[in-house]
């Protein structure tokens, strides 16, 4: 079986002011019967994992450097994002492949370099709505996959999030079957790659708009482990709905 995921990305948002609502988060959710991951900017990583020590809550990077240390100025390595108390990191989201070109090539380096760090790499994929609209959605999401997964990949190490461009921030959110058809597609293609073993224990996780309000029905769609959430990760009450949605299920 494997355990849901409600994972929040803060994205370039939150200043010290915002760990209150991680303590809040934290305190509502002791010993969750789900995991949770909060992933702040970089600046309040190590504060957030103080805020969250002994809850049911994690907290994570948002991105990392493919080298574990050297003459790389702003970046910050995997085993940086651990030492600071990460125990994941987001790579590939399309923010950082628009804002920073980053290729398939370059995110299956970072993710080797998080597994080896000890830390999960929870790996976004998705297509653009021009691409969803020319009905190449499925070859998007099979090559980014082939080329962004690493083969040492696990059930414990590596995290998958379908990410649809079109439906990040913007309140529009695919159907449910739309939603179905590109997670069982994930899925089948973990399984041909990894084995039923591993490719049957790696999480899959929706987003791009999620909200307490439409959570429950997308929790419901088969192959859907959880979702990775951006601007309703950011106060505690909203995050809190999804959070609940997912252990309802
Ligand atoms: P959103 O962002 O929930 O604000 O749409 C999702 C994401 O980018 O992970």
């Amino acid at each position: 079986m494997r355990r849901k995921l409600a994972a929040g990305n803060w994205k370039m948002n939150g200043t010290g002011a915002a760990l209150a609502e991680l303590e809040a988060l934290a305190a509502r959710y002791p010993t969750p019967e789900v995991d949770i991951l909060i992933c702040p900017p970089a600046t309040l990583l190590e504060r957030a994992a103080t805020t969250v020590e002994s809850s049911g809550v994690a907290v994570g990077g948002q991105d990392c450097h493919a080298e574990s240390a050297g003459a790389h100025t702003g970046d910050i390595s995997a085993e940086m994002l651990r030492d600071a108390g990460a125990s994941a990191v987001i790579l590939g989201h399309s923010e950082r492949r628009v804002d920073h070109g980053e290729q398939n090539e370059d995110i299956r380096a970072k993710a080797r370099a998080a597994m080896d760090a000890g830390l999960q790499a929870v790996i976004c994929v998705g297509e653009s709505l021009e691409q969803r609209e020319a009905a190449n959605t499925l070859d998007i999401i099979g090559g980014q996959m082939s080329g962004s997964i690493p083969d040492q990949s696990t059930g414990e190490n590596l995290i998958i999030a379908y990410e649809p461009i079109w439906a990040i921030g913007t309140g529009k959110v695919p159907t449910l079957d739309e939603i179905g058809a590109v997670h069982d597609f994930i899925r089948a293609r973990l399984e041909r790659r990894f084995g039923e073993g591993v490719g049957r224990s790696v999480r899959v996780l929706y987003g791009g708009s999620v909200k307490p309000s439409n959570a429950a029905e997308i929790f419901g769609v088969s192959n859907v482990d959880g979702a990775l959430v951006g601007g309703a990760s950011l106060k505690a009450d909203d995050f809190s709905g999804i959070v609940d949605a997912l252990r309802a299920m």
